[in-house]
């Protein structure tokens, strides 16, 4: 499915383009015959993607690697979505289950199989009180923060460019009326691990969205949705790095759809970022069922920053709640009545310009990279990007080639007195305190003229504060 929303391409939502055509063809053949013109009603996208690609937005489902083989279930996903989460494979505990190894196996399956069909993904999620391994679970103070944000850095690095939206920070506040933070081995920290988390992203991934992403936030009204809100307000008001919203909105009878959902959706986006419904399921079924998917749908579309919608699961049997058939279609892989609503509504809708930031929205939060100044003869110039936080530091450096190609680089950088390098990426660290010299590895030595590589490592006390030199051979 040719996907508006893939990262690689760069390029704007690509709007209308199906219908046109179609229309086209049939102005052509209206020259034959007359009747042939009511075929343009038969111009409705007949899957759910490829209609709220035509609004310029995606449609999306949560999926498990364990499923890429049952053929109902991923007949059923090629066809209908042109957007994925990987349902368990991206958590803390699947990708970091001891600390600093890095598995990725059943995430990649995901993530190349959404690559290789034009499906764009949704990274869930870096940071979180749930699902943590235990390893991270009996960590507190500065070497869980350290930790925290190391794992976000280095699953974010790991795919960048690859992840249209990442989950950055899930579920941090307290359900009930007090709109506070929730309690957990994050949250004593302190304060400000969220948007450390969320600088952390930013430099390991400045080109994807980064969301911050809840449950029961979908009622306008609601002390926690209130306190969501505050939250983005203050981090847009000082520059945290945050691009979007997700409401998860699971819906059932303790947690019904709001009257008020719209307003809620446009709320968020008026502050200046995208609203995105991240895990939609709701529990019932027939016309009740069809009618509140409708009603979702609908002020989706009605808020031109709600840039997509994503079910949780694919049929009432993969559910986290199957119990209350909450999805689009049956364990057989038949339609529900939910699907045909959504469908319909869908193709019903899009009379709001469709978003059009695929970019982040907010300025890169850490301290800008300094102008790189055009390298002249045959050497390198190096400039650092620093996401500097109490008691320690995420360093990104870029190597610009001069006017030859390089065949290797090495780039020298003074630490401050206290500062400790803990963790290097894409180089090799010749020391790890005072003058710290970083090589290339094996797969990156090698630049182009007038090209860039980057590398990075995480430390401990104040980063460096200035220019590196890099040397080239
Ligand atoms: O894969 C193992 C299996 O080998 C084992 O036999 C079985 C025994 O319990 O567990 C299986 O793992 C389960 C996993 O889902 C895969 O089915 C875990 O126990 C179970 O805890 C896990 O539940 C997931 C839940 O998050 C954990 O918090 C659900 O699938 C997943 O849908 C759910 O997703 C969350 C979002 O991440 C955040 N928002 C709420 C949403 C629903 O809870």
């Amino acid at each position: 499915m040719n996907n508006p929303f893939a990262r690689a391409s760069g390029r704007p939502p690509t709007r209308l383009r199906p219908r046109t055509a179609l229309v086209s063809a049939v102005a052509g053949l209206a020259l034959v015959a007359t009747s042939v013109v009511v075929a343009s009603s038969a111009s409705a996208a007949t899957t759910l993607g490829a209609s709220a690609a035509e609004k310029g937005r995606y449609f999306g489902a949560a999926i498990a690697a364990n499923k890429l083989s049952d053929s109902t279930y991923i007949g059923i996903v090629n066809r209908e979505f042109n957007s994925v989460t990987a349902e368990n494979e991206m958590k803390i505990d699947a990708t970091e289950p001891q600390q600093n190894n890095f598995t990725f196996a059943n995430a990649d399956r995901i993530v190349n199989h959404a690559i290789s069909r034009g499906m764009s993904v949704r990274g869930h999620t870096l940071a979180w009180h749930s699902q943590q391994p235990g390893w991270m679970r009996s960590m507190s103070g500065t070497a869980l923060r350290n930790a925290m944000l190391n794992h976000v850095t280095r699953v974010a690095t790991y795919y960048r460019g690859k992840i249209h939206s990442w989950d950055v920070v899930n579920e941090a506040f307290a359900d009930g009326s007090s709109g506070a933070r929730r309690d957990s081995n994050l949250q004593r920290t302190g304060n400000d691990w969220i948007e450390a988390a969320f600088r952390a992203a930013r430099a390991a991934d400045p080109g994807a969205k980064l969301c911050y992403n809840d449950y029961n936030t979908d009622n306008w009204t609601h002390a926690k949705t209130q306190a969501v809100y505050r939250m983005v307000q203050d981090f847009k008001q000082r520059g945290v790095p945050i691009d979007c919203v997700g409401l998860q909105s699971h819906f059932n009878s303790g947690s019904p759809y709001p009257s008020n959902y719209r307003t809620t959706l446009s709320s968020f986006a008026a502050l200046g970022v995208d609203v995105q419904i991240t895990e939609l399921d709701i529990e019932g079924s027939g016309s009740t069922q069809a009618n509140t998917y409708r009603n979702v749908v609908n002020d989706c579309l009605a808020v031109a920053r709600c840039n997509g919608i994503t079910v949780w699961g694919v049929r009432d049997c993969d559910s986290w709640r199957s119990g209350g058939t909450p999805l689009l279609f049956e364990c057989n892989g038949n339609k529900k009545a939910a699907y045909n609503a959504t469908l319909e509504a869908l193709n019903a809708g899009g009379t709001t310009p469709p978003p059009t930031t695929l970019p982040p929205t907010t300025p890169p939060p850490t301290t800008p990279p300094p102008p790189t100044p055009p390298p002249s003869g045959a050497g390198c110039t190096a400039s650092v990007s620093l996401n500097q936080w109490n008691g320690g530091f995420v360093a990104t450096i870029r190597v610009t080639a001069g006017s030859a190609r390089l065949s290797g680089w090495s780039v020298n950088l003074s630490l401050p007195g206290g500062a400790t390098v803990t963790n290097t990426w894409n180089a090799q660290a010749s020391g790890s305190s005072g003058n710290v010299t970083f090589r290339n590895v094996s797969y990156n030595g090698t630049v182009n003229a007038g090209s860039s590589t980057e590398f990075g490592f995480q430390g401990t006390g104040t980063g460096p504060s200035g220019t590196p030199t890099c040397t080239g051979s």
